[in-house]
């Protein structure tokens, strides 16, 4: 029901904090996810079979004992392929089923297909693959050694810092190992294949990338895109490892699929998630930096080697992106940035939120952190010292010009409001008279770039459907997966089309409505297909604004829509009412929408150009306490500063920030990744991989907004927010140092703590060799 409203601005949906579409559904636990769809009549389950060891040549595969058991209707091996059986991906170095040879322990040598996915993962532990091991290479340093890569290396280089470090008054080395981090998405990977008639296939995924899955989907199958439907309402998290490793899942479970001619199943149990599917890249590095006597960075080499597994999947741009996020806010005029692809026979690491920026950032903000110690500094006066120039110093070393820093207002506005020199001076004098027990506090900024690097995946797609009873469908591009995304095309549809948000529904997304979409990741869900839906809606705003001026007599620009009403200068009519008439006047009440986001290019060979159409920023102030005797250690308090821009809907931008930021404090934390000499990954469960649980949340947890709107031209003045608050949490771990520092000599050189900082790795920094 619409009510003549007092204020029509007071109606807008954006900018409000609406809670999420499925908010309601999902705690009542009636939004489907893809195990919740009612199974079809003769849906089998599949199983993966998988490799035991880390490098071999593959001889057999016995699966003699395995077909004899209850249930078993088949197993799928690299022969059952009808298309190619190396899988569509870039590399194309990744086959489907491991065919002659193994490359990791979890690699998947074929699928036992059964009635049940218990009779199936029993049957798969049955198979016995002959394999005859091969040396393998698990670690950086070693495929550094043997040239182990998955892509040449990359680097990017300005001025002569070779020159800058001989001259500087300052110089320190160091090294530096941060670990990868396992998604652990609420929901394990799946997909549920059903053949169709005709070769017609229809695929519910789980998948940040329905049109990867796709084209994946009909390579395997050697059919052409358009036999293929792919289908995600939503997932239970994403995080990037549903961004290409969701494919696989859909292209065992079509060829399990295509091989018994039923419906199939395949959702992975949670350790074989684990030790299939990889995960953020961990990464090694070397740095030699010179500085002045005020901390500011003279010259800088730096060396970054990332372990990417047996593949390249997504490496290549991950690498890329960490080379672009090594500066984080701070002009490096004398640079040399040497990026290292690795190969290695583990999992095949892939994006992460932040993908790769994370680890460009915390090596700049490691090497920041040490040179306020050797300086004898205040750590946030050295950040400040080496912060981006609004006029000159401003040009970043892959030669865009930052044109939007705010963090010289941003940064100094939380050091006042988280109190931060006070709090410092107060955990000094606290620090001098505890003796086991240390604090550390550390402010760390971030600037993110928005866009996917590769310019070809920032354009989007949606469409928008306006029934004749008033109400509104919109299908886009893009995927959810709990960041918020349906709801907030959906505010900006409501928008457009000036009608309540309860009017609009946001439907599945689905390679049949909308063709060729680019993955929902680089935080740019909102602003590529939110701004495709706004442009589709507002195709049919036009249309029903040039018949209600016909009826008139007034201009097109005299039409205002808001409240649920249409407003011309002469009358005020219902949305709903406008609508019918204009069905019965033939008018179209439907229409696509399309966006590209304008102003970026970039050379892919030299890492040079524009490659991003704006940053976002941040900054988190972070007090810790840890426990020299033990390593134990806690997060005590978090205050964060971050620009969304004009938020869209600031109850899911502020959940997005608290999230981002937990989850990055897990990375740096407690989430850590082991493997044995054998290559096996010691971690594959919740019982030995720990990721933040709600008592790790600070007892003191704040989040502000920055008030101001994108300074480029954005949809609603709004800035992307799934990944940049993910680095904030950069600040826990030098909080974290800087409490180290306290608990050694106060000549000791530096603090070297090996990222995730778990109590091992706190003793081992306070109680170097
Ligand atoms: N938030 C939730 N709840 N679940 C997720 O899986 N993924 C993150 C982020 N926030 C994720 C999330 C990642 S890696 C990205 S790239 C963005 O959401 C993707 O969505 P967006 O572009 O719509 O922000
Ligand atoms: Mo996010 S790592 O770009 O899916």
């Amino acid at each position: 029901m619409n009510r003549a409203p007092s204020t029509l601005s007071g109606l807008r949906a954006m900018g409000q904090p609406h809670a999420h579409e499925s908010a309601q559904a999902q705690v009542a636990g009636s939004a489907h996810y893809v195990d919740d769809l009612p199974e079809l009549k003769g849906t089998l389950h599949a199983a993966p079979i998988l490799s035991p060891v880390a490098h071999g040549r593959l001889d057999s595969v016995d699966c003699s004992a395995a077909l004899r058991m209850p249930g078993v209707r088949a197993v799928v091996l690299a022969a059952d392929v009808p298309g190619d059986p190396v899988l569509a991906a870039f590399g194309r170095d990744e086959p489907i089923f491991a065919q002659d040879a193994v490359h990791y322990v979890g690699q998947v040598i074929g699928l036992v297909v059964a009635e049940t996915a218990l009779q199936a993962r029993r049957a798969a532990r049955a198979v016995q693959p002959g394999i005859t091991p091969l040396p393998a290479i698990l670690t950086i340093a070693q495929a550094l050694a043997a040239q182990s890569r998955v892509l040449p290396p990359v680097t990017v280089r300005r001025g002569a810092p070779e020159a800058a470090l001989a001259r500087a008054p300052h110089r320190l080395q160091g090294t530096l190992e941060v670990g990868g981090q396992e998604h652990f998405y609420l929901e394990g990977q799946i997909a549920y294949a059903l053949p169709l008639e005709q070769g017609q296939w229809h695929i519910h995924s789980s998948t940040q990338h329905p049109g990867e899955v796709q084209h994946w989907v009909a390579h395997a199958l050697g059919l052409a895109s358009h036999a293929v439907r792919v289908e995600c309402r939503r997932m239970g998290g994403g995080f990037g490892g549903k961004e290409t490793q969701a494919g696989h899942l859909a292209v065992w479970a079509a060829l399990a699929a295509h091989k018994t001619g039923h419906p199939v199943k395949l959702r992975l149990d949670r350790d074989d998630d684990f030790v299939i599917t990889g995960k953020r890249h961990p990464f090694a590095y070397r740095w030699d930096v010179g500085f002045d006597d005020s901390g500011r960075i003279l010259g800088l080499k730096l060396h970054m080697a990332a372990n990417c597994g047996f593949s390249a999947d997504l490496s290549g741009p991950v690498c890329d992106r960490a080379v672009f996020h090594a500066d984080n806010a701070y002009y490096l005029e004398h640079v040399e940035i040497e990026s290292h692809r690795c190969r290695t026979n583990l999992q095949s690491h892939t994006a992460f939120r932040g993908f790769g920026g994370p680890q460009g950032v915390i090596a700049i903000e490691t090497i920041v952190g040490d040179i306020a110690r050797a300086l004898g500094r205040d750590a946030l006066d050295v950040r400040l010292a080496n912060l981006y120039g609004s006029t000159e110093r401003n040009v970043t070393h892959y030669q865009m010009p930052v044109e939007d820093n705010i963090l010289h207002d941003l940064l100094p506005k939380l050091e006042q409001s988280a109190q931060y020199r006070r709090r410092q001076q107060a955990i000094s004098a606290w620090n001098a008279r505890s003796p086991v027990l240390k604090r550390g506090i550390a402010i760390t900024p971030v600037k993110f770039g928005i866009s996917f690097t590769a310019t070809l995946f920032n354009q989007a797609g949606a469409l928008v459907h306006v029934y004749t009873d008033g109400s509104v469908q919109v299908n886009h591009g893009g995927t959810e997966m709990g960041q918020g995304l349906h709801t907030k095309v959906a505010q900006i549809v409501a928008d457009e089309l000036g009608v309540p948000l309860a009017q609009v529904r946001v439907t599945a997304s689905d390679t049949s409505k909308v063709p060729n979409a680019s993955a929902t990741a680089a935080s740019s869900g909102t602003d590529l297909n939110g701004r495709a839906a706004q442009y589709a809606a507002r195709h049919v705003r036009d249309n029903l604004a040039a018949f209600v001026c016909g009826l008139d007599g007034c201009g097109a620009g005299a039409i205002r829509f808001a409240g649920g009403q249409v407003i011309s200068p002469k009358t005020t009519r219902r949305f709903e009412d406008v609508v019918a008439e204009a069905y019965a006047n033939r008018i179209q009440l439907w229409s696509d929408g399309f966006y590209r986001t304008p102003k970026i290019h970039y050379d892919k060979t030299t890492l040079t150009g524009r490659p991003f159409y704006y940053f976002a920023y941040g900054a988190a102030c972070t007090e810790v306490v840890i426990d020299t005797l033990t390593g134990e250690n806690r997060v005590l308090a978090v205050d964060i500063l971050h620009d969304v821009g004009h938020s869209i809907n600031p109850a899911i931008d502020i959940g997005q920030i608290e999230g981002g930021f937990v989850q990055g404090m897990g990375w740096l934390t407690t989430e850590e990744l082991v493997w044995n000499a054998q290559g096996q990954l010691a971690t594959h469960a919740p019982s030995t991989y720990k990721i933040p649980a709600t008592g790790d949340i600070p007892a003191h947890f704040t989040v502000q907004l920055w008030p101001e709107a994108n300074r480029e031209d954005n949809v609603g003045g709004s800035k992307a927010v799934g990944e940049p608050p993910f680095m904030l949490a950069i600040s826990v771990y030098e909080a974290l140092r800087n409490a180290i520092a306290a608990g050694l000599p106060a000549d000791h050189p530096g603090v070297e703590l090996t990222a995730p900082a778990t109590a091992e790795n706190v003793l081992r920094a306070l109680r170097p060799l």
